[in-house]
């Protein structure tokens, strides 16, 4: 049990409590953030007077020391300390005696880990943004080879009107936009530094704010001392952009696992991707997918937790806030993981492009166009919809699609109908008329294709602030 204080007490902490106390279990993997944010402190301290160019240099090579130490395995991070500030600030002063303990002058571990924590996410929020993109090429790549590729569209889960896959794999390309633009705004947002905070009410040392945020990477360091140690605002939008990526990847994990099941075969998971059944050597199942939808609950469950947590904190710091480690490491891996599982999934999977035409040409996908072709030969639309509808309860009945009833049944139903609604109802036409900016026809959806391209070459992360 090794702690940074103790002078005040006279009982040794109870062992249990130390360990319910202790965060070094899960704080430990942000040690590369503490030992930055120490360097950045303790370059500045030096330039403000406050420690010598001895006692900096000491410090800076100790702990630059200690992290290489611990990226090469030759030292591990020991669960005898309360958390990762003691275990560096502990092992640095092993290293270079006195001047480690000066290292602590004008900082509390409160902005200490308030500085870690942002660290982390910023960096984080980088990683996913950049595995979003990823993916978001791999989306591309599938639209740009299917602009062609018919497919029925639904509403209700019931056979709408034809698109592509293009388009319908567009729709999650600005899903993850979104998802992007929003991890962009967190970043803007959070990029100020909160060192120098102290333990909520500043120092009265002469410290240099602006330096070690412009060290840092930050635009400036935060404006109020009380608000810098005790905000968590930006973990719990984190958390919340994290569970909207979850939501948009378990709706497309649930059409993944439609797609392939038996009944639709449109599409085919790669056998790298799929699993089998220990019973029913027939199956192969879409567990990638499945596992997908079902992580997005925990993603939730963090946001919540989290949510929960903050909601009754007075000012400043409190305990409580330890709490927003765990379940944000947890969110952050899952959504990583998620995402790469999901991306490759994608990037293998086969595409069965008879079978999606042929069900888009049943199911009267092409209906609402051939009510379309009355009401360009002067019917009014309520009733072309009527005389459709009617069309539709004779094909059902003669098990026949649109398409192939005779010109003499069309015309039993209405003397409208002449031989070029043939090719006004065929899914061909029905996709390529559409032709309005969003919509599945493939000219339109090349120019959408083409602005698409324009804005991945964009680095918006890097407008937010600095990458590191
Ligand atoms: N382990 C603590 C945390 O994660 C570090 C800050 C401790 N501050 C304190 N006043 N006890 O929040």
């Amino acid at each position: 049990m090794a702690q940074l204080w103790g002078g005040r007490f006279t009982k040794e902490t109870d062992k249990n409590v130390y360990l319910f106390n202790a965060s070094v279990g899960f704080d430990k993997r942000l040690y590369r953030q503490d030992i930055e944010g120490s360097i950045a402190h303790a370059i500045m301290l030096e330039k403000q007077g406050i420690i010598s160019l001895q006692e900096k240099d000491a410090i800076v090579k100790g702990l630059t020391e200690i992290r290489e130490k611990l990226e090469s395995g030759s030292l591990e991070i020991s669960e005898d300390y309360e958390d990762i500030h003691s275990f560096v600030e502990a092992k640095l002063t092993e290293m270079v005696g006195d001047a480690g303990k000066k290292l602590h002058t004008g900082r509390s571990r409160n902005d200490q880990v308030a500085l870690d924590m942002k660290l982390y996410v910023r960096s984080e929020i980088i990683e996913i943004d950049e595995e979003l993109k990823a993916f978001q090429e791999i989306l591309l790549r599938i639209m740009e080879e299917n602009l062609e590729t018919v497919m029925p569209g639904f509403t209700h889960l019931q056979k709408a009107q034809p698109v592509t896959l293009a388009h319908h794999l567009g729709a999650y390309f600005e899903m993850f936009l979104r998802d992007r633009s929003r991890l962009t705004d967190i970043y803007k947002r959070m990029n100020f530094c909160p060192l120098g905070a102290g333990a909520l009410a500043g120092t009265t040392y002469p410290l240099d704010r602006g330096y070690t945020a412009s060290m840092l990477g930050f635009e400036g360091p935060t404006l109020n001392s009380m608000d810098s140690v005790s905000d968590r605002d930006y973990v719990i939008e984190l958390l919340s952009a994290l569970s909207t990526i979850m939501m948009h990847l378990s709706r497309f994990s649930e059409e993944v696992i439609i797609w392939n099941s038996n009944e639709y075969g449109f599409v085919e998971i790669d056998d790298a991707f799929s699993t089998g059944s220990s019973i029913m050597p027939q199956k192969k199942n879409p567990d990638i997918a499945e596992l997908v939808r079902g992580k997005t609950g925990r993603v939730y469950g963090h946001l919540m937790g989290m949510l929960t947590t903050m909601k009754a904190i007075p000012l400043a710091y409190n305990k409580d806030m330890q709490e927003d480690k765990e379940g944000t490491f947890d969110a952050i891996d899952t959504v990583k993981e998620c995402l790469l599982m999901f991306m490759q999934m994608m990037d293998s999977m086969k595409f069965n492009k008879d079978v999606m035409k042929r069900s888009a040409a049943r199911g009267f996908t092409n209906a609402t166009d051939a009510a379309d072709y009355l009401v360009g030969r002067g019917v009014p639309f309520r009733d072309a919809h009527g005389i459709i509808g009617e069309l539709v309860l004779k094909c059902i009945e003669k098990n026949k699609s649109i398409e192939e009833m005779s010109i003499g049944e069309l015309k039993e139903i209405s003397e409208v109908f002449e031989e070029d609604i043939y090719d006004a109802v065929s899914l061909k036409s029905c996709v390529e008329r559409r032709m309005t900016t969003g919509a599945p026809g493939p000219e339109a959806m090349k120019a959408v294709i083409a602005d698409y391209r324009k804005y991945m070459e964009k680095d918006y992360l890097e407008k937010g602030g600095k990458k590191k």
